[in-house]
């Protein structure tokens, strides 16, 4: 359909601009806190929330603090809080067993919060990078991110998460098959409900370096995450990676980074018709908070464009760390 444009002056466009409450009536998207899935990194100790240089106003905090944090999340309207665990160097291993113990800070955490902040969705990230001693989202084996191998540990991994409790469960590591094999594990295990949001579109980005400051990863890469996360060139491929994620049981789909790569999110909508997402990443984060931080910019105004730039482009909702200041700007109006 064409849109029809009367010739001036019959039709003044700036008539639907003239005021707040026309242009509300004349508004097409809208922002909602029901958009917002809240990223968090969890860390060990109690009562410790300490400050990720890289990401202001972004807290490291102890499974106590993070339950805090939910409950608030919650209270405020925010649907679903996603963890991230910053482990403890001497956890990090070749084998990643961390990522699979029933114990492990992201568990712990899964379990305090469903425990006492019922009313919120947990979800959980699988991906080695955490427990990986070299920092890679799958095995290194002579120098090659393995593939196969890989995907089993996520299987053991997913179903750990899923035991302590997890909603959705997040797969970012971007190897082949492991939505069909997680899926198939969930199915054998009795966890029917649990969601999959499939980090399906998922390129390898500049813009994630102050959440590998997070997690403590930084230092630690070896080379770049090439070989399995998407050429930054690329849009036909998101398309077929995000058909090969929902023929194998993906829920719902994810594009990541976010604002640079809002045409995928469009193509993606469009496409397909599910449930998508787009992850506001941590570099995205950071630019704006140093920009407002120098007083270059209006943060909560830029805050507020940035996640409606998401809704106009089609995502359903956003993974942003700006998801609780919004929240509360959105209910004060
Ligand atoms: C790793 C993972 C990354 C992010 C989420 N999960 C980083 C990476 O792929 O290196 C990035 C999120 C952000 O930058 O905010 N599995």
């Amino acid at each position: 359909m064409k849109p029809t444009v009367a010739p001036y002056p019959l039709a003044r466009m700036r008539r639907a601009r003239q005021s707040p409450a026309i242009r509300g009536l004349a508004r097409e998207n809208s922002l909602g806190v029901e958009d917002l899935i809240w990223p968090v990194f969890v860390r060990d100790g109690a009562g410790v929330e300490e400050p990720v240089p890289s990401m202001p106003g972004v807290m490291r905090r102890s499974v106590d603090r993070v339950v805090e944090a939910a409950a608030e999340a919650r209270d405020l309207g925010i649907p679903a809080i996603c963890l991230f665990p910053y482990t403890d160097p001497a956890l990090k291993t070749e084998d990643c067993a961390e990522a699979w113990n029933p114990e492990n800070l992201s568990n712990r955490a899964t379990r305090a919060i469903k425990a006492q902040v019922p009313g919120i969705a947990v979800m959980t990230d699988v991906a080695l990078d955490p427990y990986n001693i070299n920092g890679h989202d799958g095995f290194v084996e002579n120098g090659e991110i393995v593939n196969d191998r890989t995907v089993a540990a996520l299987v053991k991994q997913a179903l750990s998460q899923a035991e302590a409790g997890a909603d959705i469960i997040g797969p970012s590591d971007m190897m082949d098959g492991r939505i069909g094999a997680l899926r198939r594990a969930l199915e054998d295990a009795g966890h029917q409900n649990v969601m999959l949001l499939s980090y399906a579109a998922k390129y390898a980005s500049a813009f994630y370096g102050p959440f590998r400051d997070a997690v403590g990863a930084s230092g630690r890469l070896v080379g770049d995450k090439k070989t399995y996360q998407m050429d930054p060139a690329n849009s036909d491929e998101a398309l077929r990676l995000i058909e090969r994620d929902l023929s194998e049981g993906a829920d719902m789909v994810m594009v990541k980074p976010g604002m640079p790569y809002l045409d995928i999110c469009r193509r993606v909508k469009d496409t397909f018709g599910v449930p998508t997402f787009a992850y506001q990443v941590s570099g995205e984060y950071a630019m704006i908070q140093a920009a407002a931080q120098n007083g270059w910019i209006d943060g909560e105004k830029a805050m507020l464009e940035s996640l409606m730039a998401f809704k106009r482009a089609g995502c359903n909702g956003i993974l942003t760390y700006f998801a609780p200041a919004v929240a509360r700007l959105l209910k004060t109006g």
